[in-house]
């Protein structure tokens, strides 16, 4: 596809993903009708399955969530993302009707929360510490939430045979948990979670206890389970690359506000701040001012480079206007040589190298002492005769590969 062509699809998408994030359908029409499931006419339930509108939470002094609203679809798995402290587990728990909501309204499956008793939530949590009962074994921990509903007998046995056999623990279902591995433990208390087929499962943090290499193997898995199972799932993380993995779409958080929501891949490639450009992998940002700026590209100086930076695509704003370039490591070039065109590149010095591993990350220092990471495959270092410590070198990139942030 052509490239141009493609962006302006993606950008169109996320403008629309913004304004639906701006403005989660209220519960009600604009005259005030409300259907008898909660949906005004004319709406699709499935795309508002779980709609927080306005959604403030304070204590006390601390405003934890500030004025949030959000749509997730039937059958999504949702990632809310965010540093640590910004209100994600806050969300979640007015979620799981376990902290009532200062201000706004939640609503699931079209029925507001507030207005249903604990035991009729159609919502299962679980926690950041996913802690199991001790002393039971796997079975037990599993069939705990149904007993205390008054499930018995050969419809027990099924329930709990079944959710273990959908996360492969079928097998050890009379160990106890100290006789399970990390992922093991996790994938139980998946199962506890799952069976009462809840209609909205909430995970905090679920992988926070395993290490790197579970983790990702657990990632997978757990993404094929909720597939398999079809429930709606809307999970913290602060690991951005888990988000990536796993969501169909994430929001991004910072201080108690949702600043970018959208599909993994445009929130990667397409950040509306610095911030998200910044919290979800990494980039080089370069400030500057707008030079020139027409409907299908932009000129921007910047004390950083040497040249102008040039985007293929325009912004609205006044000549002059204060901006920020991001640009990815992964798409910048280095060369030996001058690059052709006098924009986006610059020169300068190689002052680290990380190598790690399926890559390699080159830290230029620029002659204006700003320091430029690009991400280099094996093969792409070859092709520059593997430049090493002290080397001189240019840091280009393409039309393409910047971004404009204006705030
Ligand atoms: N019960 C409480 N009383 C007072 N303040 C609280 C309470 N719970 C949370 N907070 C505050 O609300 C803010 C958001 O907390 P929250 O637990 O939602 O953060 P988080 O995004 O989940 O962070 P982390 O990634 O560290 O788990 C924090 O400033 C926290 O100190
Ligand atoms: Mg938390």
């Amino acid at each position: 596809m052509h490239q141009q062509a493609f962006n302006a699809g993606v950008e169109q998408a996320i403008m629309s993903e913004q304004s639906s994030a701006s403005k989660a359908a209220p519960p009600t029409s604009s005259n005030g009708r409300q259907e008898p499931n909660g949906f005004p006419s004319g709406m699709n339930p499935d795309d508002n399955f779980v709609q927080i509108v306005d959604v403030v939470k304070k204590f006390g002094e601390t405003t934890a969530v500030r004025g949030v609203n959000l749509s997730v679809k039937k059958g999504e798995l949702f990632a809310l993302l965010g540093s640590s402290g910004c209100g994600k587990s806050t969300l979640l728990r007015m979620l799981a009707g376990l902290e009532s909501v200062t201000e706004g309204q939640i609503l699931i499956d079209g029925e507001d929360l507030a207005q249903l008793p604990p035991y009729n939530r159609p919502v299962n949590m679980m926690f950041q510490s996913y802690a199991l009962f001790p002393h039971m074994s796997v079975e037990s921990n599993v069939a705990f939430g149904l007993k205390q509903e008054g499930v018995k007998g050969g419809e027990l046995s099924d329930s709990v045979n079944n959710a273990l056999e959908l996360v492969q623990m079928a097998k050890f279902a009379k160990r106890k948990p100290h006789q399970l591995s990390g992922g093991q433990q996790q994938r139980v208390a998946l199962a506890r979670s799952l069976v009462k087929r809840p209609k909205l499962l909430l995970l905090d943090e679920p992988m926070s206890a395993l290490d790197k290499q579970i983790r990702q193997r657990t990632q997978i898995e757990l993404v094929n389970i909720l597939d398999q199972v079809g429930v709606t799932c809307i999970m913290v993380t602060h690991d951005q690359e888990e988000a990536m993995t796993m969501a169909n779409r994430l929001a991004v958080m910072s201080e108690g506000q949702i600043v970018q929501l959208g599909s993994p891949h445009q929130v990667y490639e397409y950040p509306n701040s610095r911030f998200s450009a910044s919290f979800i992998g990494s980039t080089n940002l370069f400030d500057g001012r707008v030079v020139e700026d027409e409907p299908d590209h932009i000129f921007v100086e910047s004390p950083d480079l040497p040249v102008r930076l040039y985007v293929n695509h325009g912004i609205t704003g006044p000549l002059g206007m204060p901006v920020t370039i991001s640009v990815r490591p992964e798409r910048i070039a280095l060369m030996r040589k001058l690059p052709e065109g006098a924009y986006n590149w610059g020169r300068g010095k190689i002052t680290n190298i990380a190598y790690m591993g399926g890559y390699t990350l080159y830290h230029v220092t620029l002659d204006s002492g700003k320091v430029v990471v690009a991400n280099l495959s094996s093969l792409a270092i070859g092709e520059i005769d593997s430049p090493t410590f002290d080397d001189e070198v240019y840091v280009r990139w393409s039309a393409s590969a910047g971004v404009v942030l204006t705030s």
